[in-house]
């Protein structure tokens, strides 16, 4: 098995959706995705995909004729997705999920990482991002990478109105929490054997 870390391509948000489904209420909508991917010049939308080996045909004939007719011996499953807005020095946290199956595998916080990664190559001054009072876990999460409580947003989420945290993490005015950071990220990634394609790289014109 192994990991990649990529630009969410059009091509993903079927799989997206379905997480998304499962795991924000209200969801985005698929349009909203289309757009942060193909559109929006702030937008650095991630995936985390997991390549596994195909259960192996039992038959040997069979498995010849997939090797002659080219069937591919690995499939993918996207496992987590997040996104980031780079606007003005700020790297915004739009959204984070992972496969709500798969949960406490460390793909939420590989793909938090990563965007934390991405808006320092970036050159963000600071990080922010919204999360539900309620979010424990998200918040843990965030706690675990140095975010703290900056304030609240009375009456955030519309549909049951929650208030959120806003919760922040200054990246610039901190060299030390920045380099700590790129020892931390070069672990987590080895640890999990990831092949990063997002952080360091370009977005990719759709
Ligand atoms: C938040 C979310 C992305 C975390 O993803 P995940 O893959 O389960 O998290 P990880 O396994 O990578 O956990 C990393 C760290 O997050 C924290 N954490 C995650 N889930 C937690 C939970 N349920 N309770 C307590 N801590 C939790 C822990 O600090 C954990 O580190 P540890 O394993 O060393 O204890 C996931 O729960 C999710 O998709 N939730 C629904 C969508 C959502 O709420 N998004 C956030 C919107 S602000």
């Amino acid at each position: 098995m192994s990991l990649l870390l990529r630009y969410m391509h059009l091509q993903d948000i079927p799989d997206v959706m379905a997480i998304e489904h499962r795991s924000f209420t209200p969801p985005w909508s698929a349009r909203s995705y289309a757009y942060e991917v193909s559109q929006s010049t702030y937008s650095h939308m991630v995936v985390l995909e997991q390549t596994a080996p195909l259960a192996p045909a039992v038959n040997p004939i069979r498995r010849a004729w997939s090797r002659l007719m080219h069937h591919p011996t690995h499939g993918q499953t996207l496992v987590a997705y997040g996104g980031l807005w780079f606007i003005n020095g700020e790297g915004h946290i739009s959204t984070i999920a992972s496969h709500p199956d798969l949960r406490r595998s460390g793909f939420g916080e590989l793909v938090f990482a990563a965007m934390i990664h991405r808006s320092i190559v970036l050159g963000a001054q600071y990080m922010v991002l919204e999360v539900r009072v309620s979010n424990l876990g998200a918040q843990a999460l965030y706690r675990k990478y140095g975010f703290d409580i900056h304030g609240v947003k009375p009456n955030y989420y519309q549909q049951n109105h929650e208030d959120a945290y806003d919760m922040r993490r200054p990246l610039a005015s901190d060299p030390a929490y920045v380099r700590d950071f790129h020892v931390r990220y070069r672990a987590l990634l080895a640890a999990h054997g990831v092949n990063d394609q997002y952080s360091a790289g370009r977005p990719e014109p759709e």
